[in-house]
């Protein structure tokens, strides 16, 4: 995906710095050159011989150093570049960068660059969130510079808040959309659903459940990696949508069936990753109901399944459902394949520890129309968003 494509990976000091050798690795493995700067403070995290052996390039970590490959070596790597990405980025070179100092190799060629430059931010999250490392962030956002939002979490000083560097997936992930490398899913069109339905009972309340939308935002993501025309149509998240992805924002299973018929004609793909509600109260109370008596009682009525109408009117799309179980996963999962239509479910049983709707990982099982079972292990949402997508690409090419 990325051959002939030359990354400059700028990799700064902070605790995530280990992280930067397996997005070096994997952006070798999609076929990019990756050269490596360093600053004297990633060093002390991670050894430049490290990086050297994943890129298979000498490692830059000083301006002042005997140049390994050009005469002005910053200048040299900095016209290299299709695309610098600095992962992780400290507030330090954050802070540099937006004032425009170049004290080190990193920061020269940075500035040297014409190319698109992309920072991944990982840090404490009170470090992040401090308005000067946030006034920095927007100063180079409005200059051009692309960010990708740290992730939110258990942080590696003991805090929790944003401040994570994204999985090393996401991130090249990324960096291949953003060089809109010709994928093997370029010129198809692929609709991803994700995220939970909203039911209102009243104006102010809903039934709703705990989709956090993170699968299918990461479908969306891979899938425009590939080189993919993605449209995502999503419930109410807290996520931010992939960079390049169409989003179309629903509320209701009603809003999610009209927007997903909407697109659905010239679609290859479809991947339903959304918990759909199935039933939704038969009549919204039009103001506010009120607290009296002892006891409630809803009436629902069946929402429109809206994978069971895709299948009806498939007409040589790729139609993949996911099936979230708590009993009887295979059974119930093979059951759904063959009553929608479906060409693969991904099936997991959400009561297991590490699967399931808001963490970070999944375990699934692929299931095809033909009868076949591919058992996954535990692995990040994303990692499995790659592989169902390469398993979509070997459904569109049979
Ligand atoms: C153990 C340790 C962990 C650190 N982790 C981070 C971090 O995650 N993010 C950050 O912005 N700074 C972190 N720092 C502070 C930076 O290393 C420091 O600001 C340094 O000047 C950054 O230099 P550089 O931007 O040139 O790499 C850490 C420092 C230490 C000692």
């Amino acid at each position: 995906m990325l051959a002939g494509k030359c990354v400059v990976l700028g990799v700064t000091g902070g605790i995530a710095a280990y992280k930067a050798v397996e997005v070096a690795s994997r952006l070798r493995k999609l076929g990019a050159t990756v050269f490596v700067v360093m600053t004297r403070a990633a060093a002390n995290f991670v050894t430049p011989l490290t990086f050297r052996e994943i890129s298979g390039n000498p490692v830059v970590t000083s301006m002042w150093d005997e140049p390994k490959l050009w005469n002005v070596e910053h200048i040299a790597l900095a016209t290299r570049a299709d695309l610098f990405l600095i992962a992780p980025a400290t507030a330090n070179v954050i802070g540099k960068l937006a004032a425009g100092i170049a004290d080190d190799m990193l920061t020269t060629t940075v500035l040297a660059t014409k190319a698109p430059v992309v920072l991944a931010p990982a840090m404490n999250c009170n470090m992040y969130l401090n308005p000067v490392v946030q006034a920095n962030i927007a100063k180079l956002a409005g200059l051009g510079y692309h960010f990708l939002p740290p992730d939110e979490g258990p942080l590696a000083c003991g805090a929790e808040g944003p401040g994570r560097l994204p999985d090393p997936a996401v991130i090249v992930d990324e960096v291949a959309a953003l060089l809109g490398a010709g994928g093997e899913l370029a010129g198809k069109k692929v609709l991803v659903t994700a995220g939970p339905t909203r039911e209102a009972i009243d104006p102010v309340r809903y039934i709703g459940n705990r989709s956090s939308g993170k699968m299918g935002y990461a479908v969306a993501r891979a899938a425009a990696a590939r080189g993919a025309d993605v449209v995502l149509v999503t419930g109410p998240t807290a996520l931010t949508p992939p960079p390049g992805v169409r989003v179309v924002a629903v509320e209701t299973a009603a809003e999610m069936l009209a927007a997903v018929l909407a697109e659905y004609d010239d679609c290859a793909v479809v991947v339903k990753a959304a918990a759909v509600a199935d039933y939704r109260p038969l009549a919204p109370a039009e103001h506010k109901i009120k607290k009296h008596g002892d006891e409630l009682t809803l009436t629902l009525t069946k929402t429109e399944d809206i994978l069971a109408e895709l299948g009806r009117r498939k007409q040589g799309q790729v139609l993949v459902g996911f099936a979230a179980e708590t009993r009887d996963l295979a059974a119930n999962a093979g059951d759904k394949l063959t009553r929608k239509n479906l060409d693969m479910v991904v099936a997991n049983d959400v009561t297991l520890p590490g699967a399931g709707f808001s963490g970070d990982t999944n375990i699934a099982r692929l299931l095809y129309r033909d009868g076949r079972a591919e058992e996954l292990g535990l692995m990040s949402k994303e990692e499995l968003a790659g592989i169902i997508l390469q398993r979509i690409y070997g459904l569109l090419t049979r």
